[in-house]
């Protein structure tokens, strides 16, 4: 069995976690060790001749899981025969065919590759008819105790603390039922079926009760989007309002995360209030910088007395008084911030983010979407420009699927109507066009377009793209579309990365051969796009390490989705006044096709470019909180050194 970080006999760390945790460095490695405790106990079933049941769960964070069970079947001969298995939740209405049916998805990835009985899975049924569904519920339950109740559930969970579908306000004894979906819940699918408006309103699932029934839980949780919720259920109080903080009152749940999913938890994020701890400068400046926040004092206001109320006599034992270490990690902060991110010319650059030399550097930067440079690092884009750097953008995807199916038809009919004004022969025009009305009249949820759609939505992003460059001033021969082949499959799941990524990759940056890098550096993200993008970058470099021109090449990472770096980890922050943030705003809106309801909205109804700009703005007031200057916005970088 996993060793869970909680001894509960001792109560070590019970000050902090209630229940078991276990971090893992990475999901893979997580997944292994999750499969291997599942494949031990299948096989000492299998020697008392005993069925397994095993409670299974959906969603993306038991995918590796599944991958895992199936190779250990087709490699290492671990047999499904004894093994009964209880599905979790499906929604409701679903088709068991249906391309987003929990049914198809437990095919797919489990059950139609290895050999477990068919008549030994069992799954929701969402086809009932309402009035048939609470005896349904009652005889799931029913056979789940019949067979002796769950060996082994396994749990994902929700934005929102939900376990199966027993969203926030479920109670604790809450049977097997059918539930409506919390809005979060919607919103998180939504991406699968194509919008709000399409996703289930309700679901079937097992109720909390049948879970802590179980005789062993493992809930598994990657990324650093589950980081906020994982520290709710883990340390909070038992509520209804997060259903995974049920699992504290479970006498064998463990809470199996990587390393991003667990950052939030107390050991982690601030060990040094749980245990000695070695300072290292890193954690110094993250435990004062987050001391004065905490505390909402500048940092040269900090005094040891505050030290000491907070955890961190020991440090000021080793390195005060508080005077001392509150300089050293002010000027630290303060040399983060330059207007100068290709390095000053002719200045003293001991001290800055980047070098003086070579004064006119090749800067790369990649945009893994058509619009992540100019809403990322717009300001730092457009200084870099007109500080006389030689600014190449390498645009990572097409994009394509993020464009609403009107405007693919509007720029079809545009061509024609172009075509028709300027005498232009157009017949192909036409009838692309009249293919693409016929497509998307009869287009169905989750159905990939046709081709020549794609191609339109491509087309209408590269022009933004192109727009955006036109606005900074950087010319055509220094636009780079790479349109990574990973990432054209027409849907949201998107191919692993392949050798052609990271071929076209090592091109690009062979030609150029940039002094600067630049690209977004999503690490915790499990899935997406960024992520992948980000790989493919990172083994072109360590690939090229070896030439001669990379010795000169830093690569400087910057936030991609909507999150921004720790303040204690930024390594470079560039300013902006109030008049480069209204043109940082006017280049992200040449992103029309991104403006006013997006195909991928997420839960956040702000526009890009107000989430941006607050973020911009949140990273500045940071600087000024701690005691540094006041700007309107700044943009934030670390430095990845390979
Ligand atoms: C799926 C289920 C849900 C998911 C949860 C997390 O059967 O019951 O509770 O486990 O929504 O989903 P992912 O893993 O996609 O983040």
């Amino acid at each position: 069995m996993l060793k869970s970080r909680i001894d509960k006999s001792t109560g070590f760390e019970k000050r902090f976690e209630n229940a078991g945790t276990v971090v893992y460095e990475n999901s893979i490695e997580a997944s292994k060790a999750v499969a291997k405790e599942i494949a031990d106990l299948i096989k000492v079933k299998q020697a008392q001749k005993q069925p397994c049941i095993l409670g299974l769960a959906t969603g993306s964070s038991p995918k590796g899981l599944y991958a895992e069970l199936v190779r250990l079947h087709k490699e290492e001969g671990l047999s499904f025969k004894n093994v009964v298995s209880f599905n979790l939740d499906e929604y409701y209405p679903m088709e068991p065919d249906s391309i987003n049916s929990y049914v198809r998805f437990m095919k797919e990835l489990l059950f139609d590759q290895v050999d477990i009985l068919p008549e030994n899975y069992h799954i929701p049924d969402g086809t009932l008819s309402k009035e048939d569904i609470a005896d349904y519920c009652s005889q799931y339950e029913a056979k789940i105790k019949a067979f002796g109740g769950i060996d082994l559930q396994i749990l994902g969970i929700g934005g929102n603390g939900h376990i199966g579908f027993n969203e926030s306000g479920a109670l604790q004894n809450s049977k097997t039922r059918l539930v409506a979906l919390d809005h979060i819940t919607r919103v998180a699918a939504s991406n699968d079926f194509s919008g709000l408006n399409n996703t289930p309103r309700t679901a079937i699932t097992l109720g909390v009760k049948a879970i802590m029934e179980a005789k062993r839980v493992i809930l598994l949780a990657w990324g650093e989007r589950k980081s906020n919720i994982i520290k709710a259920s883990v340390e909070g109080e038992v509520t209804n309002r997060v259903p995974a903080s049920y699992l504290q009152e479970h006498n064998n749940a463990t809470f199996v995360l990587d390393k991003a999913a667990a950052s939030k938890l107390t050991r982690i994020n601030t060990p040094w209030l749980v245990e000695k701890i070695d300072w290292t400068d890193e954690l110094i400046r993250k435990a004062v910088l987050g001391l004065a926040l905490h505390l909402k004092k500048p940092i040269l206001m900090l005094t040891d007395a505050d030290y000491i109320e907070n955890g961190m006599s020991d440090l000021l034992a080793d390195s005060g008084p508080a005077y001392d270490i509150n300089i050293k990690i002010f000027n630290k902060l303060q040399n983060t911030i330059t207007g100068w991110p290709g390095g000053k010319p002719n200045a003293d650059d001991s001290k800055r983010p980047e070098r003086a030399e070579p004064a006119k550097k090749r800067v790369l930067i990649f945009s893994p979407h058509p619009d992540d440079d100019i809403i990322s690092m717009g300001g730092t884009f457009k200084r870099l420009q007109e500080q006389g750097h030689e600014v190449h953008v390498g645009y990572q995807t097409s994009g394509n699927i993020a464009v609403a199916d009107d405007e693919a038809l509007r720029f079809a009919s545009f061509v024609c109507d172009y075509n028709d004004k300027f005498g232009i022969k157009s017949e192909e025009a036409e009838a692309i066009y009249k293919k693409a009305v016929a497509f998307l009249k009869n287009k169905k949820a989750s159905e990939v377009d046709i081709k020549e759609v794609r191609y339109i939505k491509g087309l209408i992003r590269r022009g933004e793209a192109q727009s955006t460059c036109y606005f900074v001033g950087v010319p055509d021969n220094q636009i780079h579309f790479m349109e990574l082949p990973f990432y054209e499959t027409g849907t949201i799941e998107k191919k692993p990365l392949g050798e052609k990524d990271v071929k076209i990759t090592m091109d690009l940056i062979e030609k150029i051969k940039p002094h600067q890098i630049y690209a977004a550096g999503d690490l915790a993200d499990p899935h997406g796009t960024h992520k992948v993008c980000l790989d493919a970058i990172f083994e072109a470099a360590k690939r090229l390490k070896p030439k001669k021109f990379m010795k000169d090449c830093w690569i400087w990472l910057y936030r991609g989705a909507w999150q921004e770096w720790g303040i204690d980890e930024i390594e470079m922050a560039v300013p902006m006044g109030p008049d480069q943030v209204l043109e940082k705003r006017k280049g992200i809106f040449k992103h029309q096709s991104q403006k006013d309801g997006v195909v991928f909205q997420g839960s956040d109804s702000r526009e890009f470019w107000q989430r941006a700009e607050d973020r911009n703005r949140e990273t500045a007031e940071l600087y000024d909180q701690l005691g540094l200057s006041h700007y309107a916005a700044m943009e934030a970088f670390v430095r990845w050194k390979y």
